[in-house]
């Protein structure tokens, strides 16, 4: 039987790395994958596929596209690389960069590794403006009703689509907001995250409640905060059965459905995107055949 790769319905880890891969010499596809297959438990190691790969191999997932290119006033979200993509989780930085180089080898030369970001766990849970982020994750059945493709599907049965995008903060604008206009940013209040009755519609939990959307749009999200420099963000992951709720909700932030822009945009940026496909794991190991390999 087809199970879940774990590691989208477990907690995120303490720490992290996202690598992604473009596409190199597509006749070794088959073996590389293979390879990648014997070193993926989708617990420490959660891997995705994307739409550049599948074509390649002449495959189809049905629900798999491209990262849809956003307009909104202000707002331009980069394509990620999207051949490939793995979410490596552990908690110790040097054990998950010799699986990063690992993970490389086996995907060359037929996926050409392209980006990696690291990413943490900040103060228990939050993000790096402060808030908690989470709260309101469907948890048990509802996440994996909402994350995994379930039996109707039989092919895919399983697996999961997933929407990454790096957002970038703006720390000094975000410092400089009174503490009110902050909690009205988010719509809840930072300091003990209660929701806030009275929060202007712009307000990202206004903007996101996820049964306030016909139908209902739930995702699981396994967001991380970012590092670099000085700069920092999140990386925004959500899993989904389809991709229907990740774009119904950003549709709805973006201001598309009625003029009103996610307060979010104020403090910060999505700065790219991508969408991949994760297959379940047949007797442990990444199940492959809906690539025909
Ligand atoms: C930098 C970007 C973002 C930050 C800092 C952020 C932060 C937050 C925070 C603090 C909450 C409230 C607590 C919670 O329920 O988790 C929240 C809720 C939520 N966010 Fe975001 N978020 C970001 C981007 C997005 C994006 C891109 C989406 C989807 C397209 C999204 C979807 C949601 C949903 C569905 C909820 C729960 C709404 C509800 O049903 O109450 N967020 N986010």
């Amino acid at each position: 039987m087809n199970t879940p790769q774990p590691g989208i319905l477990l907690p995120v880890p303490p720490l992290a790395r996202y690598l992604s891969f473009s596409l190199g010499d597509t006749t070794r596809i088959g073996e590389c994958l293979r390879a990648l297959s014997n070193l993926a438990d989708g617990e420490n190691m959660v891997v995705g596929f994307g739409q550049s790969l599948v074509s390649a191999l002449n495959s189809n997932i049905p629900g798999l596209k491209s990262f849809p290119l956003i307009t909104a006033p202000g707002l331009s979200i980069e394509r990620a690389p999207e051949a490939a993509w793995v979410w490596l989780r552990g908690d110790d930085r040097g054990e998950i960069l010799h699986r990063s180089r690992r993970i490389t080898q086996a995907l060359s030369p037929a996926l050409q590794f392209e980006e990696s970001m690291d990413a943490f766990t900040y103060a228990e849970g939050r993000d790096l403006s402060g808030y908690e982020d989470g709260t309101e994750n469907p948890i048990g059945d509802e996440a994996i009703k909402s994350a995994i493709v379930g039996a109707d599907q039989p092919q895919l049965a399983g697996s999961s689509f997933v929407a990454a995008q790096r957002w970038r903060h703006n720390f000094d604008r975000f410092e400089s907001m009174p503490k009110a206009e902050q909690d009205n940013t988010i719509g809840r209040r930072q300091s003990d995250n209660e929701e806030l009755d009275d929060a202007p519609e712009s307000a990202h939990v206004k903007r996101t409640a996820q049964e306030s959307f016909t139908p209902e749009a739930f995702v699981l999200r396994r967001s991380m905060p970012w590092a670099e420099g000085n700069a920092g963000g999140l990386m925004f992951v959500a899993f989904g059965a389809s991709f229907y709720a990740f774009e119904a909700i950003l549709n709805r932030m973006t201001g598309a459905e009625d003029g009103i822009v996610d307060a979010l945009f104020k403090f910060t940026q999505p700065v790219s995107g991508a969408y991949f496909w994760c297959p379940a794991l047949r007797d442990g190991k990444l199940d492959l055949t809906p690539l025909g390999l």
